[in-house]
């Protein structure tokens, strides 16, 4: 706690020169990213397909000039989503995830979005403990999808 009064964390909008250190989080983040059998898993796919599509709504933490954490959100008129919410190993535990989903709800709610959903991993229940520690609750739905396109 000591490090998060004294390094201060903003939040800004990615940039196409934030992409090298953005990949290398989520590499870390996200395990799947790093599983060769799962090829559409594609970081830099994602960013370009982000840099696309609602690309103000794709934020990164700085913390001491350094990107230390994501988030990704996204408004399609009737709900808001959230996705790649990562935040580097060593700076965890410090509220910086906190921080993006809050700016990212600010975010959707600047839109008139009345309602975000976002999926985790059913494996990962700490990431469930974070996310019902800001206010988030399961939804008695299934989730359902359907992989479009030449990649099966
Ligand atoms: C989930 C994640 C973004 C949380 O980021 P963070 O900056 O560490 O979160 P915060 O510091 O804002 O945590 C806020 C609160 O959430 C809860 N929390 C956070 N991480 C937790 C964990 N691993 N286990 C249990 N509770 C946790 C705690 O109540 C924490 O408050 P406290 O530190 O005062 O106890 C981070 O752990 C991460 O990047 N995980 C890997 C990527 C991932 O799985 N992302 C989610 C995809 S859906």
């Amino acid at each position: 706690m000591i490090e998060a009064l004294t390094s201060t964390v903003s939040i800004r909008v990615f940039d196409a020169g934030d992409t090298d250190d953005v990949i290398a989080l989520w590499l870390e983040a996200f395990p799947e990213y790093r599983d060769a059998s799962r090829p559409q898993r594609n970081p830099h796919l994602s960013i370009a397909n982000k840099l696309a599509t609602q690309p103000e709504l794709f934020f990164v933490a700085v913390k001491d000039g350094s990107i230390v954490g994501t988030v990704m959100a996204g408004y399609d008129g009737h709900r808001g989503w959230m996705y790649s919410l990562a935040v580097d190993a060593s700076s965890r535990r410090l509220g910086i995830g906190t921080q993006l989903v809050h700016h990212a709800e600010a975010a959707l709610t600047a839109l008139d979005c009345p309602k975000v959903n976002l999926q985790v991993l059913s494996a990962k229940a700490d990431v469930r403990g974070f996310y019902e520690s800001l206010g988030y609750r399961a939804d008695e739905v299934i989730s359902l999808g359907k992989r479009l396109g030449a990649i099966a």
